[in-house]
């Protein structure tokens, strides 16, 4: 199991999309995955067209209550893609635990409880726009940090103080953590703006920049709309070309290759079984060339 925390504190850059997406197309391929809405706005739910408001598990039971991950985890309309939901109540757990001794490593000991966790290959965080316990939790239990970008002026700022707190977690609490990369998302290669702005991104983060580009698309924006990811809303799009080819660059990041997995597509009506078959390696157990911060 590789655990990703998609993070950028700045808010709208394709933290969300790249999670449900990059998720989406490592599914395809056969992985299984698990994704995390931390984020109070609960986009990712929607995103997958869950109804963070009816549901009476979310990510903030787990949090606040301790509930077990197990409780918490619902199946896709997207064989192999799971997801533990958020709402707004989430909002309120940063005061909730503010005086709770180890808050920071609340997900990550209720993933080390989680049987089933070994089952699946990928999980994968959606962070909120902001530094907070949220997204501590998310630092302190991820293998691997990626950075959605978005090509704009400014969207360097703040960069400093996310390598800062990376760089806190990695020595306080996660000296495992590694950043994969930076992602730069909403690309218009057709602007110098764009051109420009990545030539920064690259002189300041050099192979941890991807290779891969999210063009601006506008299926890409209409997906979440209809609770669909890229490649049910829109296969043929450059969203969902450009999500794929960022699977492929990410799984040979972490070690893994381009090739498939060959495992059947777990589908809706088989989640993942509490224990995993004994004849099935951890798929992401590999360790990757990514630097760290
Ligand atoms: N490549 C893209 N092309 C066009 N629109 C995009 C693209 N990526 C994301 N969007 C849209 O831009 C908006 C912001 O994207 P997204 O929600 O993924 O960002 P975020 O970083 O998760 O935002 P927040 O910080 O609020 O959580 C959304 O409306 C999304 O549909
Ligand atoms: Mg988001």
């Amino acid at each position: 199991m590789l655990r990703i925390a998609v993070i950028n504190q700045k808010g709208g850059v394709g933290k969300t999309t790249t999670t449900v997406n990059l998720g989406a197309a490592l599914a395809r391929r056969g992985h299984r995955v698990l994704l995390l809405d931390m984020d109070p706005q609960a986009n990712l739910t929607v995103h997958v067209d869950k109804r963070p408001d009816l549901e009476s598990h979310t990510l903030t039971n787990l949090l606040v209550e301790d509930a077990p991950l197990r409780d918490l985890v619902q199946a896709t309309a997207v064989p192999n893609l799971f997801v533990v939901p958020s709402d707004t109540s989430l909002a309120g757990v940063e005061q909730v635990l503010a005086n709770r001794i180890g808050r920071e490593t609340i997900l990550r000991e209720a993933l080390e409880a989680f049987p089933a966790a070994k089952d699946f290959d990928f999980v994968l965080f959606d962070c909120p726009p902001s530094l907070g316990v949220l997204s501590a939790n998310a630092l302190v239990a991820a293998d691997r940090v990626v950075i959605p970008m978005q090509a704009e002026y400014l969207s360097l700022q703040g960069m400093a103080k996310l390598l800062e707190v990376i760089q806190l977690v990695q020595k306080r609490l996660n000296p495992a953590l590694q950043i994969a990369c930076v992602l730069p998302c909403m690309v218009d290669a057709r602007t110098n703006l764009s051109t420009e702005v990545l030539r920064e991104i690259d002189t300041h983060f050099g192979p941890l920049l991807a290779k891969a580009r999210i063009r601006n698309n506008v299926k890409l924006a209409e997906a979440p709309s209809f609770g669909l990811t890229i490649f049910q809303h829109a296969p043929d799009s450059n969203g969902a070309r450009d999500y794929e080819a960022f699977a492929a660059e990410f799984l040979t990041m972490v070690g893994l290759g381009v090739a498939p997995v060959a495992r059947p597509a777990q589908t809706v009506d088989t989640p993942p079984a509490a224990t995993p078959p004994a004849a099935t390696p951890p798929a992401a157990g590999a360790e990757g060339t990514a630097g760290t911060a």
